[in-house]
């Protein structure tokens, strides 16, 4: 065995290091950045020298530079966006998938990644309970999962209309109409624009008070061309509420125009684990597309979101791509015939070593888990006097606001000392939330989906939020 080099050794062992301490201390570390851009680009934003220097000093001198500048998010008390965290098994797996550097494009360039990969889609659509025989791909996000998806979607639609998009694409094509719900995420927005579909062409659906489209509304809108080729997307699990649509009361009304319905499971597609929760689901296997995010609520590194697709043919035709320098598998599945990168990481392995480690149960008690306590916290904090709690989390997210004490307050003062409370919680370092509009009013979004949170960080987090409020009054 020829032993690696000292340098080489070396640098593994203080990233080794550096990792274990920056784990460790996310307790007692403050959550939210502690130095700004300037200090940053300072450090950082030099010449890029001639002369290059040993691995490991390259590590600690990023290191050292990059401190006070990481956000907390692999902890349990960040509630930003919709950012997931790290599970051991995922970490560790992740780790071996940048040292044992395999190309996830081809069975040929790494045959364990191909069939790991061919392993977690199918666990995943079991989880999901989505058709047997539907296709899937490990993309880089949810954002390319509805790319993805929708590729499959145009190929299908067009297909039917004999029009071959993958060799004429779109021009003197049969426009395809886009109708979705006015809470859908803008990810959509911008699939829609890379596919050259045009996000002007997206007409917005009401949604009913719980952010829920309006089948009627759908159905009359259908109405209005019914021959044409359509792209029905719905959500599960929006981000401000963790909305689902009625899959099962909408599904017969876009299958009877022939319509295509693409879902957004970015954040609610996992609630399918959850015992309790998944009824909220009903229906959702009938649908013909689902995106969902493995880097959110299956905690595993970025960058990690997975596409299915029901017609895996028109999937296919969509993606995959052929040259003479490649080979191509017969008795295994080729990933880039189903993704639309070429070279990539084999993300595969810490979505494997994820579900390994949690199991079924496991993935359902991590779910469950993370919306009790989105509950706790959104209702904790809904009882503070100065806030207001205005959607408990059915799933795992839920939205508060904080209300300028003063008798004379205005809707613009309330949205203003809502924004100054999130400042104020950021500068403490206690806890990460973000903020959002919802129903033309300022909110602070609660978003619980990582791994770590804890019965008592959820108790820390509202004395923070608590001594925030007394701060900015
Ligand atoms: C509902 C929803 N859809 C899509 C996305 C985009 O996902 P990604 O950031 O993994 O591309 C997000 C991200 O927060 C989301 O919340």
């Amino acid at each position: 065995m020829k032993k690696l080099d000292p340098v080489f050794r070396s640098a593994l062992d203080s990233a080794y290091t550096h990792a274990i301490s920056h784990l460790e201390n996310l307790d007692q570390t403050s959550v939210a950045a502690t130095v700004d851009a300037e200090t940053l680009r300072a450090r950082v934003a030099k010449p890029l020298p001639f002369e290059g220097i040993p691995a490991d000093q390259a590590l600690e001198e990023l290191v050292r530079n990059v401190d006070g500048g990481l956000i907390g998010t692999a902890g349990g008390r960040f509630f930003g966006w919709v950012i997931g965290g790290v599970l051991p098994a995922a970490l560790a797996a992740d780790w071996l998938t940048s040292a044992w550097q395999q190309n996830g494009a081809l069975y040929a360039t790494s045959p364990a990644s191909a069939i790991v990969e061919e392993t977690v889609g199918e666990w995943l659509k079991d989880i999901f309970t989505l058709p047997k025989q539907a296709s899937f791909a490990l993309v880089t996000g949810c954002q390319m999962a509805h790319v993805t998806c929708l590729a499959a979607a145009r190929h299908a639609l067009l297909a039917k209309r004999d029009w071959d998009i993958e060799a004429k694409g779109l021009y003197g094509a049969p426009s395809i109409r886009l109708l979705s719900s006015s809470a859908r995420h803008a990810s959509f927005h911008r699939a829609v624009r890379l596919l050259g579909l045009g996000h002007a062409n997206v007409v917005d659906l009401p949604v009913d008070a719980e952010g829920r489209l309006a089948p009627r509304a759908l159905a009359e809108e259908l109405a209005k061309a019914p021959d044409a080729p359509a792209i029905v997307l719905l959500q599960a699990g929006d981000i401000n509420l963790g909305a689902y649509d009625d899959f099962e009361a909408i599904m017969p009304i876009a299958k009877e125009y022939g319509a295509w319905v693409h879902v957004d499971g970015a954040i609610g597609l996992w609630v399918t684990a959850s015992e309790s929760r998944k009824h909220y689901l009903k229906g959702i296997d009938g649908c013909d597309s689902w995106a969902t995010d493995g880097h959110k609520w299956l905690n595993v590194p970025f960058d990690c979101g997975f596409a299915f697709v029901t017609d895996a043919e028109a999937h296919r035709e969509s993606m995959s791509v052929r040259a003479s320098y490649l080979t191509h598998a017969s008795a295994a599945r080729d990933e880039m015939d189903w993704n639309p990168e070429w070279s990539r990481r084999s993300r595969s392995f810490a979505a494997y070593a994820a579900l390994r480690q949690l199991g079924r149960r496991g993935v359902g008690e991590m779910i469950d888990r993370c919306c009790d306590h989105a509950h706790a916290i959104v209702t904790g904090i809904g009882k503070l006097p100065g806030a207001e709690m205005l959607w408990e989390p059915t799933i795992n997210q839920g939205l508060v606001r904080f209300l300028d004490p003063r008798p004379s307050a205005t809707d613009a003062d309330h949205d203003r000392q809502t924004d100054a409370v999130i400042a104020e919680i950021l500068k403490t370092g206690e806890a990460f939330f973000g903020g959002t509009t919802w129903q033309g009013r300022r909110a602070m979004r609660v978003s619980v989906v990582n791994w770590q949170t804890s019965e008592a960080d959820v108790e820390r987090v509202i004395a923070a939020v608590k001594q925030a409020i007394k701060a900015v009054v």
